[in-house]
């Protein structure tokens, strides 16, 4: 069983916790029914009173919005839905005066069909140096009528389309983000120059889209075993042509490289699926990756063997190489934890959100056992991200109508996957009005009936609201030095505790109530002398 020692080192990314803001779903300033720069810039003294160390802003820049802006159409630009570039140097500013760091989303494995590099590549003849900055090749067949190989995209479909003069190209996401061909120097420079960019604006680091993706095997062969796998690996077989090829751990060397060269700490989070964590964790060498997510941790769900599975393995892939573990519940892509944790969805990487005609989660177990895993999860040693609206406790909004629908899983599937809207709806501010505070007119997408009782404004000061649990919980974090803590497992049965510090960190996933052998500092549930089902507790 794992023991972690205090953490060597002391810069900020190490432990650290990150709040993920959703640009166009965080707060809309200029009333158009999306949130952009100048929201965020107004919303962040609640992020300051909440607690959190740093964000990290999903995709703001210029982009037709066919991913919700992983689909980039110009890397050094913020899209007009969410401002310009002197509302980003605001936003900057505002959150370095409040001693908040910012993170932002790169996507370098894909850009937008709409890229201008893209645009002279597909106007450009076979063979030219504009179409080698992506994966360009002649299909298969008599007359080349065929994708070149057999992989599939992500969102469902070939990951190849067809262009005029009978090449295809090949993206791994949505027809509208074209893969970018990484064994091609430019694309390197490229990419250099955009890094230096935002690093010159002042931002404190990047989270890494798609990083595992971005060198592919020489000559793009099939996919060994894409009958059984579709578009991903399976755990413990031959990496598939497209997903991490050792290649790529020299892209990231050159990145850090350039990252040392500014001051302050600046680091770089990929968000790597490399599993398992052994594997992982060369992406975290010294001199790579600061950190990557650990969605071993985020497929673990509420359970108690999977868990301490996933916290083990995490803490011995991770110490091996001296960097941090990092810890989540929820992001953009995955159903909320309160939701998840109220029914039977699987793995969170693997579930496609929940539609009107799902079994429908038990909202209120969800909410308890939300709760109750953030509280654990915030004792753990290490860097932790939370996604926006989890500190109010949001549900997934489950009952989307499908002309609501605007991640492209649900047309490429055509409705068979919902997919990830349902996680990505804005945020509650003040209850009332159109959008409950997030607009002053109805927002992007429409909000559940209950996020009126859940705005933020409501449970500010409240005794027992998910938001004061949260800002209870990271201010003790804080004072305890948690972040840079250590862990020794205690408790491996029903009741789960372990130990950081002087803190004893202890779930119960039993059915009975178990007496409390200490004093509680903070607890998930409400106050009596013994500790329920489902409840965290940190005791000294
Ligand atoms: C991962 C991002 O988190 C997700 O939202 C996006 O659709 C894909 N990468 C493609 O960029």
């Amino acid at each position: 069983m794992a023991v972690h020692e205090p953490t060597k080192g002391s810069q900020w990314w190490r432990s650290g916790v990150i709040y993920q803001i959703y640009p166009r779903s965080f707060l809309d300033s200029n009333g158009d029914g999306m949130g952009d720069l100048a929201g965020i810039t107004k919303g962040l003294p609640a992020l300051k009173e909440l607690g959190v160390d740093a964000v990290w802003l999903s995709p703001f820049y210029r982009s037709p919005q066919k991913d919700a802006g992983y689909d980039v159409s110009d890397y050094v630009a913020v899209d007009p839905l969410f401002g310009d570039l002197n509302d980003f140097d605001e936003m900057l500013a505002k959150a370095h005066e409040l001693g908040l760091r910012v993170m932002i989303d790169l996507v370098p494995n894909h850009s937008s069909d709409q890229h201008e590099w893209f645009q002279k590549a597909f106007a450009s003849p076979k063979g030219s140096p504009e179409r080698d900055f992506y994966h360009f090749k002649d299909g298969k067949g008599e007359n080349g009528e065929l994708p070149p190989n057999n992989w599939v995209s992500m969102f469902g479909g070939p990951a190849w389309t067809q262009v005029p003069d009978g090449q295809w190209y090949c993206h791994l996401f949505d027809s509208s983000q074209p893969d970018l061909n990484w064994s091609n120097p430019k694309v390197k420079k490229a990419f250099e120059e955009i890094l230096r960019f935002w690093l010159d604006r002042g931002v404190d680091g990047f989270r890494v889209d798609q990083p595992h993706a971005m060198a592919k095997k020489e000559g793009l062969p099939d996919h060994p075993y894409v009958t059984e796998a579709g578009a991903g690996f399976i755990e413990g077989r031959e990496a598939p042509p497209m997903w991490f090829q050792d290649e790529v751990h020299e892209i990231f060397r050159d990145w850090k490289s350039i990252l040392d060269e500014y001051p302050g700490d600046r680091a770089m989070c990929g968000e790597a699926y490399v599993l398992p964590l052994s594997l992982m964790a060369k992406w975290v060498r010294p001199d790579e990756f600061h950190q990557t997510f650990n969605f071993r941790f985020l497929d673990a769900g509420w359970q108690k063997d999977t868990l301490v599975a996933a916290i083990d393995e995490s803490f011995e892939a991770f110490d091996a190489v001296g960097a941090p573990s990092t810890w989540v519940l929820s992001n953009h892509d995955v159903i909320r934890h309160a939701s998840r944790f109220g029914g039977e969805y699987g793995r969170a990487t693997a579930s496609d959100g929940i539609g009107p005609s799902d079994p429908q989660p038990d909202s209120e177990l969800g909410l308890i056992k939300a709760r109750a895993a953030t509280l654990f999860m915030l004792g753990l040693p290490g860097a932790s991200y939370l996604y926006q609206g989890e500190e109010l406790g949001l549900p997934e909004h489950t009952t989307l109508e499908p002309k609501h629908r605007q991640d492209p899983t649900f047309a490429r599937t055509k409705g068979e996957r919902v997919g990830r809207d349902g996680c990505r709806v804005p945020l509650p501010w003040v209850a009332g009005g159109e959008a409950n505070g997030f607009s002053s007119v109805s927002g992007w997408l429409p909000q559940p009936v209950i996020y009126a009782e859940l705005a933020r404004e409501s449970q500010v000061g409240k005794e027992g609201s998910t938001l004061e649990l949260y800002k209870s919980a990271l201010r003790l974090r804080k004072k305890l030095s948690l972040g840079e803590g250590s862990f020794d497992w205690v408790l491996t049965g029903d009741v789960l505790s372990y130990k950081n510090g002087n803190i004893t960190a202890v779930h119960n996933f039993g059915q009975e109530p178990w007496p409390l052998e200490g004093n509680a500092i903070i607890r998930s549930g409400d106050g009596s002398e013994t500790l329920f089902p489902n409840e965290t507790a940190w005791l000294v």
